[in-house]
């Protein structure tokens, strides 16, 4: 290969992996959870982040964890509001400036077996984590298009990130799932077919898919647990205990992950490391499968 045909950025040998400084996130769902330690780890690499979340109280409690000032701002909004998805992007716009990373993380579970499953259940599960990463991404591509033009024009080697969070439920399957699997499922094609659309402009599409981590999501569901009000409906979380023990029994590292260890698989796309590597799929589960 002829020197001229090297990319510039691969010549230096950086002092360290990489930093963020500069770089603006937006991370949906981060009033807690994995979508709060995503937030915690692009912070921590030195970005600036808008955070989303429906509930404002654990949304403001984040926005106090990641500290950082004028670096951390929020907007709550419930993103299966058509509308909410546009104001986000245009929110982190006029906030920052400008958006460079993109994590596209909120979601939720309401499991059944197919026959106890109703439409608008099915449709829940399509909305928040199919359709609503469609309208983010959408919303942005003015953002991105014009950018990316500007700094290609200029010779300038810009990468913008996307990351979809999707699950071994949808790369595999999972009974009572039928909703859940076909959203996290449908966010691979969008995953694809983006990377794909926006390779011209320098960004980098990829899904993180989670296996078991430790968040009110996979709680043992006894009695108590967790709920979730979501359009009128009270949605228990949590996963049967026998299967988070036969879960751990069959996983590899034999045990659940951490959000902190959710967290880096998703900062990796989120980092110059990333830079040439577009339209896969990380699975970060200890090695389990369903
Ligand atoms: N925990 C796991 O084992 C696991 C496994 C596979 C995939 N995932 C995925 O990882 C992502 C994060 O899950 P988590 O385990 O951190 O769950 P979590 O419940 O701890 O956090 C999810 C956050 O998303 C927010 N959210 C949900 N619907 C929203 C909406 N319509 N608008 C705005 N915010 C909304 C919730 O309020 C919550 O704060 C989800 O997409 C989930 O499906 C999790």
């Amino acid at each position: 290969m002829g020197s001229s045909e090297v990319a510039p950025h691969t010549e230096a040998i950086p002092a360290m992996p990489f930093t963020l400084e500069g770089k603006i996130a937006l991370v949906t769902g981060a009033g807690r959870g994995i979508g709060r330690a995503i937030a915690k780890r692009l912070v921590g690499a030195g970005a600036a982040v808008m955070i989303n979340d429906l509930d404002e109280n654990m949304l403001l409690e984040s926005e106090e964890e990641l500290g950082r000032g004028e670096h951390v701002s929020h907007v709550t909004g419930d993103l299966t509001d058509p509308k909410v998805p546009e104001m986000i992007v245009q929110s982190t716009l006029a906030q920052f400036g400008a958006i460079d990373i993109i994590v596209n993380n909120a979601g939720y579970s309401w499991d059944n077996v197919i026959q106890k499953t109703t439409d608008e259940q099915f449709q829940a599960m399509l909305e928040i984590h199919l359709v609503t990463p469609f309208r983010i991404l959408r919303a942005a591509s003015g953002f991105v298009r014009e950018s990316a033009k500007r700094e290609i024009a200029a010779s300038q080697l810009v990468m913008r990130k996307v990351v979809n969070i999707t699950s071994i439920a949808g790369t595999d399957g999972n009974p009572g799932q039928a909703g859940y699997s076909a959203g996290k499922a449908g966010v691979i094609g969008l995953t694809k077919t983006l990377a794909k659309e926006w390779g011209r402009y320098n960004v980098n599409v990829n899904a993180v898919g989670f296996g078991l981590i430790g968040t009110r999501l996979v709680q043992p569901l006894t009695g108590v647990g967790a709920k979730m009000e979501m359009h009128g409906h009270e949605i228990r979380l949590g996963v049967q205990p026998a299967i988070l023990d036969s879960v751990k029994n069959a996983c590899p590292l034999g045990r659940l992950g951490t959000p902190e260890e959710a967290a880096g698989a998703v900062l990796f796309f989120c980092s110059p490391l990333s830079d040439y590597v577009t339209g896969e799929v990380l699975i970060c589960g200890g090695g389990f499968h369903f």
